[in-house]
């Protein structure tokens, strides 16, 4: 399961893990607020017994405050490894020459990886994109081998370009030059949205292993799908109303049990969360609209209870008011 900003909190950890992700990450922690001990962080690396194993993802630009916070964080998560992020192409983090910015600067990239590696007892890993605005395969090659050199021991691979955001095709061809490239395991990322398109990340690029990220989205059955797919090449059915239902009501139960967001902000995360399973829907506009005006935990609960197959097509939707 890849690093998700927002979204790969212990609860969409517990679920991918039981429908089968192997490894999941925290999402993205800021190197500034862990030397700060920032009281969201303590929420962020929020984990129990189960979840494991867990990694995490650092996001900074000064080698020793990232080592700083990685010797923090350590303290506060049992973690496998800990990946560098310079992939993340967010204005405000590249304004701090970090994230994606770092591929920009690959001798501050190899520094921060150098650190790291040369001072933690656990590997370091670091995620790119395949180029900023403009560089060419040339400069993607470099970054890695460089990135390798510094001590990387994997190269998490997002098929795009910073420009690209999170649109367009995804490069099969560069991440195969850099798989080809090191000697270092590479995993590729982009497009993971079912087992066909998991095969032909496999395929085009020869990668050892893939990231699925928002094809995880209200979609944990993903995970043994691929499997199985990879495995004797049968597609799974979609999963029934009442089989996603079910999941659905795991994973808000996960959240009202496990989440250290505020309780007024746990009624709309809980919201997104369920959109998530039941986009797609016919309905799934009233669906919204319903879940809109949820006010909490129970009366969302009781929205998803309400909701019907009719004719085996049409969706009944209860309709909740407030005054
Ligand atoms: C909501 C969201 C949050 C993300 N957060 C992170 C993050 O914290 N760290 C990171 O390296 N990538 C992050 N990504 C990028 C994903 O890990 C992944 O590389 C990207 O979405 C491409 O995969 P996909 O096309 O299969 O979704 C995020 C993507 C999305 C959509």
């Amino acid at each position: 399961m890849a690093p998700l900003s927002g979204v790969t909190d212990l609860a969409f950890r517990l679920m991918s893990r039981e429908f089968g992700a192997k490894l999941c990450f925290f999402g993205m922690l800021d190197s500034n607020a862990l030397t700060h001990s920032h009281p969201g962080t303590k929420r962020l690396v929020k984990t129990i017994k189960k979840d494991s194993p867990v990694a995490a993802q650092l996001v900074g630009s000064d080698p020793s405050v990232m080592l700083d916070a990685a010797q923090k964080l350590m303290s506060l998560a049992d973690i496998q490894f800990l990946d560098v992020n310079s992939a993340c192409p967010a204005k405000k983090v590249i304004k701090k020459k970090a994230g994606a910015y770092l591929l920009k600067d690959p001798v501050r990239l190899g520094k921060i990886l150098k650190k790291l590696s040369s001072n933690l007892s656990i590997p370091v890993t670091v995620k790119l994109r395949t180029a900023f605005n403009g560089i060419g395969l040339k400069d993607t090659l470099k970054l890695a081998r460089i990135s390798q050199d510094s001590g990387a021991s994997t190269v998490f691979l997002h098929g795009r370009t910073v420009s690209q955001g999170y649109a367009g095709d995804v490069d099969y061809a560069s991440i195969k030059a850099v798989k080809d490239a090191l000697k270092i395991p590479v995993f590729g990322s982009g497009n993971i949205f079912d087992p066909v398109l998991a095969k032909k990340m496999f395929d085009e690029t020869g990668c050892d292993g893939i990231l699925v990220a928002r094809g995880a989205l209200g979609n944990p059955w993903i995970f043994r799908d691929i499997e199985r797919y990879l495995k004797n090449g049968n597609i799974a059915k979609k999963p029934a109303l009442s089989v996603k239902k079910k999941a659905l009501k795991k994973h808000l139960f996960l959240i009202d049990k496990y989440s250290l967001i505020s309780p007024s902000h746990k009624a709309g995360f809980m919201g997104k969360v369920a959109m998530w399973y039941l986009k797609g829907l016919p309905d799934a506009s009233r669906i919204r609209d319903g879940i809109c005006r949820i006010k909490s935990y129970k009366e969302l609960n009781g929205l998803i209870d309400g909701i019907r197959l009719r004719d085996g097509r049409h969706l009944s939707v209860p309709v909740i008011f407030h005054r």
